[in-house]
């Protein structure tokens, strides 16, 4: 009898539909995201789920679970999935990594350069009607902070962390870094988180949120960071403390941030950094090109029938459930 499998939104892609013939697939059709109750009563009696990094997989829902064989999502962060409690089932959970690195790495040198030079405030200004002859081109009229020949500071030197340090380059910037796992790369200067935070313009965080790296961006972090500095999260919520940077940049203490990820998704209208001019926010688009999403949907599918034939997942973050 065909297994069966729920993908938790219509995938973009080609390997989905291949997935399709390997098992019985029901997709969620929306419209929006799915509802965690939803989640459940779709998965009841399921063997593999497909799923987006919306989709809370905890405990309590595996308990629930017993079929269940495999996770593969479509992302690279597994931080909305308790592996942990997957890994002592023996259950694989795939995730995308590498076909994003690039994407994700110019979604945060477009958050830096808007944030530096004031483009999401200018765009507003204009728009709002607000650029007339009383107030218009002058020596301070929108002057933001120097890009080229600044230094940035990476915090997190993974895949996309070297790939924003090789954007960084051809900016002509000092490139810092730091990495909770010892790396050396060309060009680039690892120091110790708080010198990084004290040295940079520019800082970018590029860590997966893990216990470890909660709240790495407290208060205490943010106060150390240069004045003027510009701050710059495409990684994940939770790890920049929300509150703290929000009263750094309305002090006057950071000059500005670019913001595509939040603690809580969607942004809550009342979070303090949507009030701030200084802040360009984005909805968590760091890997949203076409291209990108599709390559990403087909490794979700491929690990999905990779675990369906009963071999392992080609991008797995738990291997050890192999043996
Ligand atoms: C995006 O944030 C991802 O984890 O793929």
């Amino acid at each position: 009898m065909a297994k069966k499998v729920f993908v938790t939104h219509q995938l973009p892609g080609k390997r989905i539909h291949e997935l399709s013939r390997h098992c019985e697939m029901n997709v969620w059709m929306g419209p929006g995201l799915l509802p965690s109750a939803a989640l459940r009563t779709q998965l009841t009696g399921c063997h593999g789920l497909v799923c987006l990094l919306t989709d809370r997989i905890d405990k309590a829902l595996l308990d629930q679970l017993p079929e269940l064989e495999f996770v593969s999502s479509m992302s690279v962060g597994v931080d909305h999935i308790d592996v942990q409690a997957l890994s002592e089932r023996g259950i694989p959970v795939g995730n995308t990594p590498g076909v994003l690195v690039d994407t994700t790495a110019d979604t945060a040198f477009a958050l830096l350069l808007a944030a530096a030079r004031r483009v999401a405030e200018a765009d507003r200004f204009v728009r709002d009607g607000q650029w007339t002859a009383a107030n218009a081109w002058a020596p301070e009229f929108f002057t933001g902070k120097d890009v080229t020949g600044a230094t940035l500071g990476i915090v997190g030197l993974g895949e996309i962390g070297q790939a924003v340090a090789r954007r960084a380059a051809g900016f002509g910037m000092r490139v810092l870094a730091w990495s909770r796992t010892a790396r050396e790369v060309p060009g680039v200067e690892m120091l110790a988180l708080d010198e990084l935070l004290q040295r940079s313009d520019f800082v970018s965080v590029h860590v997966a949120l893990a216990p470890q790296t909660r709240n790495l961006l407290d208060a205490a972090r943010i106060a150390r960071m240069k004045p003027g500095a510009v701050l710059v999260n495409t990684a994940r919520g939770g790890i920049v403390d929300e509150q703290a940077l929000a009263e750094a940049l309305a002090g006057g203490r950071l000059s500005a941030a670019g913001v595509d990820v939040f603690e809580r998704e969607p942004v809550a209208a009342d979070n303090p950094l949507l009030r701030l001019p200084n802040v360009v926010v984005t909805p968590h688009i760091g890997s949203a090109t076409t291209l990108t999403r599709a390559r990403m949907a087909d490794i979700a599918a491929a690990n999905a029938i990779a675990a369906l034939a009963g071999q392992a997942m080609p991008c797995c973050v738990n291997p050890q459930v192999y043996g």
